[in-house]
């Protein structure tokens, strides 16, 4: 869509040398189409992949859209068939959500109570945990390591004996940091024996070495643990709401008894079809890493610090209270994260378009330039 206004239009005209410069660095490292005009304001601040799923599930919703009228029995079979096979687990250890947020929802009604706790680390995604404490858990928190990274020893020595469950994030929002593989996967060895271990993989996808980093391994193991997954990010579809778990058959079935909604009929055809053309999922991996590496760039040049990114964003240090930061970026057309204590002077950006990310780097510079 162009710019509407002659505010709107300005600012693009004004980005037009940055986005030139950005597309320079982002060509170097792979191919991206030509940017068309964002759309103001550039929304950089729910993660969300603007590039959406591939052509072929778009065709494929759209050829389904007189199907609507059914319920999705036959489509939710075939994609936990799929999932299964994907997964190298039974099909009784899917567990399907509107939103791997469902199944996380899901876990938290499952393992929470009251005289019970939940670790964490500090800050991360609080989806899970909250829905355990809205059932009477007690949260404990594990401060992220010097590098941002979740700290596998610390979390261990956290678990007591009033330790219900314990949420990793991998990589974690809002830094955007992995954990080394080996570490955490014995953690969560050790750990899953006392507790059930939730290993949230929602960006792990936008990661250099999924197969590295994944402990799906894990499940296949026996162990207790849930590993969740969404269509949201690298897939592109989260305004359809689509996620799911893996985990032992015994875990998957009762958590499947708090699942109130399930995706519906064309969020499961958009996935199926985009599970299909893998070529379109690793070209998105690139666009979303080249975006990342031109959005260093930029802040290498403004000596802003940031944790090592492996999803679709980036935490970056800005050293002025994130409420401030976040008006002066949204009046230069760019809506960031919110504040994420105990960090509150730095920011997450998630990665746009290139055309969009012309305009986020342009307000960096103007802001803290
Ligand atoms: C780490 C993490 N897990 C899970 C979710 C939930 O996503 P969804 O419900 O769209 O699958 C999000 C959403 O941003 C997230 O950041």
């Amino acid at each position: 869509m162009s710019p509407s206004t002659p505010l709107d239009r300005r600012q693009w005209f004004k980005t037009a040398g940055a986005a030139v410069a950005a597309l320079t660095l982002t060509a170097r490292l792979r191919a991206v189409p030509t940017p068309a005009a964002p759309t103001f304001p550039v929304k950089l601040s729910l993660n969300e992949n603007p590039f959406g799923p591939a052509p072929g599930a778009i065709g494929e919703m759209r050829a389904r859209v007189t199907d609507v009228c059914r319920y999705a029995g036959t489509d939710t079979s075939k994609l936990v068939r799929t999932l299964a096979e994907k997964e190298g687990v039974a099909p009784a250890q899917i567990v399907l959500g509107a939103g791997s947020g469902e199944v996380l929802e899901a876990c938290g009604a499952l393992l929470g109570g009251p005289a019970g706790e939940v670790v964490c680390a500090v800050p991360t995604y609080g989806q899970f945990t909250a829905a355990m404490q809205r059932r009477g858990s007690a949260l404990v928190e594990v401060p992220l390591n010097a590098r941002m990274e979740h700290d596998p020893d610390a979390m261990a020595a956290a678990v007591g004996a009033k330790t219900q469950a314990v949420y990793v994030c991998n990589p974690n929002n809002p830094t955007g940091t992995v954990v080394a593989a080996e570490p955490l996967r014995e953690m969560v060895r050790a750990v899953s024996a006392r507790v059930p271990v939730l290993v949230d993989e929602a960006y792990l996808e936008c990661s250099d070495d999924f197969e590295g980093r994944t402990l799906v391994d894990l499940v296949r193991e026996g162990r207790r643990v849930v590993i969740t997954r969404t269509f949201s990010k690298i897939h592109g579809l989260a305004g359809q709401r689509i996620g799911y778990g893996v985990t032992t058959p015994e875990l998957a079935a009762q958590i499947r008894r708090h699942i109130i909604g399930g995706p519906n009929l064309l969020a499961l055809v958009g996935a199926q079809a985009n599970l299909a053309d893998a070529d379109y999922i690793a070209r998105t991996r690139q666009k979303i890493k080249a975006g990342r590496e031109a959005l260093l760039a930029v802040l290498r040049e403004l000596g802003c610090a940031w944790a090592e990114p492996q999803g679709n964003f980036v935490f970056f240090r800005t050293g002025r209270p994130i409420g401030e930061f976040r008006a002066a970026m949204q009046a230069e057309g760019v809506i960031v994260g919110r504040p994420f204590p105990p960090y509150l002077d730095w920011c997450r950006i998630s990665i746009g378009t290139p055309a969009e990310m012309a305009v986020a780097h342009a307000a960096l510079y103007k802001v803290l330039g």
